[in-house]
């Protein structure tokens, strides 16, 4: 790692891309957020707690969280197909695995909170982006929450630890290849979810968990402000 590292958009190693965030987008929600990073743009919407339908699905010991990661059509230049696909169907189930341990499900049996996150423009961590929107809106639901979720890919261009990869970068084909390692932790650094594409070492991956570690608590700063600003504009309450 060195700091003197620059990136082809500028930005240091660690630097992460303009960061916004904003709830309450989904006036018809429970609870929504919009969270942008650089080019890349996620809303998440939730509703629930509800009765979980279909009735067989029903547990009547806790709660149950549905996630429903989409990337729209037009949200990269290549038109997608729309509906479910393999990947989609992998990001919908890594982001309910990413904020099931800090939601207290156990006050809802038979329930279910449902999360509609759709990616409007993808430039890389997207999957980080709608965790990101969707600990938001869960948070401005008001669904008992231990703690935010914030999350961010760091990856590898060459040798060199880089935070908030775009896809330029992900598709960075130079020295070890591309290495793409998607991170979610609560605030106090409870990992939720980590995912490895690429290849690293074990001290470099103890390196890349503690830049994760810096980002998130930016993130996680930013979050917070979004629903102070809600709640400051009287937009904080659940409907
Ligand atoms: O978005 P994320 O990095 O979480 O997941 P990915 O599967 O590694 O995808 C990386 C990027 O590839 C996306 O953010 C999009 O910019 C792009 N992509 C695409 O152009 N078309 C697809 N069908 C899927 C992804």
């Amino acid at each position: 790692m060195t700091a003197k590292f620059k990136r082809s958009d500028g930005r240091e190693f660690d630097e992460l891309r303009p960061i916004e965030a904003k709830v309450g987008v989904v006036p018809n929600a429970d609870g929504s957020a919009m969270y942008k990073s650089g080019d890349t743009i996620a809303i998440a919407a939730v509703y629930g707690p509800r009765k979980m339908h279909p009735q067989h699905q029903q547990n009547p010991s806790k709660g149950q969280l549905r996630c429903d990661y989409n990337m729209i059509s037009f949200s990269v230049s290549e038109r997608i197909r729309p509906g479910k696909n393999r990947r989609s169907t992998e990001i919908s189930e890594i982001t309910k695995w990413a904020l099931e341990p800090v939601l207290l499900l156990g006050m809802y049996p038979n329930q279910v909170v449902d999360i509609f996150i759709d990616i409007i423009q993808a430039d890389a961590g997207t999957r980080c982006a709608g965790i990101n929107a969707a600990s938001l809106a869960l948070a401005h639901a008001g669904i008992p929450m231990k703690e935010m979720v914030s999350s961010i890919a760091v990856g590898k261009l060459d040798k060199t630890l880089v935070t908030d990869l775009t896809k330029e970068e992900e598709d960075y084909e130079g020295g070890e290849g591309p290495t793409d390692i998607p991170i979610s932790m609560t605030h106090d650094g409870k990992i939720t979810h980590m995912q490895l594409d690429g290849k690293i070492g074990v001290e470099q991956l103890k390196d890349a968990v503690d830049l994760a570690k810096e980002a998130c608590e930016k993130i996680y700063e930013i979050q917070k402000k979004a629903l102070k600003d809600a709640i400051d504009m009287g937009n904080g309450e659940k409907k």
